[in-house]
């Protein structure tokens, strides 16, 4: 099973060779690092190799870490960068609310899937996202939302949520490719992700908490949402690519919570930033948070952090970096490493 302290190369090996797209992003940053700690040989594409310098820090990357400049859509970059590969992670998608995220995202899959079919590499793991799962109007207040579900295309784009439509056709689209190809797949389906950042830049899932820290948001929407740790988003990759009976999807959700509860939790950590004072709460009647499963991945042996455990290491990480005391009115956009 995944170690959580990496001490235990033995089932990954030191000689296995998988690659990681996207490898300096939040997530991926967790997974090379948790892959380099249980020894895999690490291949990691990065668009920008000069902006993802942080990588080369992590233990193991000097005699493990290879990183290749690669968009998703680039076919021959791409496929360089397989080689060898018994297995691909596809982590890298552009987190954008922009109608052009939804073209780009399942032609960038598409290509990650033949490549790594050419290649000959036996599984890819593709990561989704809760926008994939929960954005479906007709679901009923009954409904336990897993793996079975899928969030509606027209809705979203009724709705603008070209993210979330994005996902939805891109995790489509991967499983039609991948069965056209005969290789295995895999796909975890992350909530918001929280913890402890290691690479340089914020991402949106981070921005979305650092917001309501520093005051820059103040708004509290009726809304609930799914929460979930970084280190175990990383878990889920590794336990579902090394697990040989794991396919199809994972849900992974530690808590769905209503974002008043976020904010309380912000509150309680960060008694002196008045959080909950500065926030106009004009909900008469809070929505409840949905039920949900995340049995599939629990029953692969992981077990979730606490968000309230989570969102202090966040917070902790954002302290080093100075995040905490930026001030409201700056251009928050601009702190975000996201671009198509
Ligand atoms: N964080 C969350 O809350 C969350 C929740 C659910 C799902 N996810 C999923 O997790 C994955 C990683 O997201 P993240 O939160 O770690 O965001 P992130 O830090 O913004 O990372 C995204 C990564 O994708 C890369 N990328 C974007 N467009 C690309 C392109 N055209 N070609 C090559 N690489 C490209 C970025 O490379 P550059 O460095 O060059 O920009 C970056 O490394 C995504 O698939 C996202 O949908 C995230």
């Amino acid at each position: 099973m995944a170690s959580r302290n990496g001490n235990n190369v033995s089932s990954g090996g030191p000689s296995r060779v998988v690659c990681v797209t996207g490898a300096g992003g939040f997530i991926g940053t967790w997974l090379v690092k948790e892959l380099l700690l249980r020894g895999y040989h690490v291949n990691g594409t990065v668009r920008n190799p000069e902006s993802n310098a942080h990588l080369k820090e992590l233990e193991g990357a000097a005699e493990r870490l290879t990183l290749y400049k690669a968009d998703i859509r680039d076919h021959e970059n791409i496929r360089n960068a397989f080689r060898g590969c018994e297995g691909v992670f596809h982590v890298a998608a552009p987190v954008i609310d922009d109608k052009a995220v939804v073209s780009l995202a399942i032609e960038g899959t598409r290509n990650i899937i033949n490549a790594a079919a050419d290649v000959g590499a036996r599984r890819v793991v593709l990561t989704s996202s809760i926008g994939a799962i929960h954005m479906n109007p007709k679901r009923s207040p009954d409904t336990v939302v897993d793996e079975n579900c899928w969030s509606d295309v027209d809705y979203c784009e009724k709705t603008k949520n070209y993210y979330s439509m994005s996902k939805t056709i891109e995790e489509m689209a991967a499983i039609v490719e991948a069965k056209a190809r005969g290789i295995e797949l895999a796909i975890v389906i992350p909530a918001i992700t929280t913890g402890p950042m290691l690479q340089p830049r914020l991402n949106s899932g981070l921005m979305h908490i650092l917001r309501y820290i520093v005051g820059e948001k103040t708004n509290l929407p009726n809304a609930v949402t799914g929460y979930v740790d970084v280190k175990d988003v990383a878990q889920a990759h590794i336990l579902v690519y090394e697990n040989p009976n794991a396919s199809g999807r994972y849900f992974c959700v530690e808590r769905v919570i209503h974002r008043a509860e976020l904010v309380d939790m912000l509150d309680e950590l960060l008694p002196e930033k008045n959080i909950k004072a500065r926030i106009k709460n004009n909900i008469k009647e809070k929505i409840k948070p949905y039920k949900f499963s995340n049995q599939r991945l629990k029953d692969l042996g992981l077990e979730f952090t606490p968000l309230k455990k989570s969102l202090y290491e966040t917070v902790k990480k954002f302290e080093e970096r100075g995040f905490l005391s930026l001030p409201k009115d700056m251009d928050f956009q601009k702190l975000i490493r996201a671009s198509l």
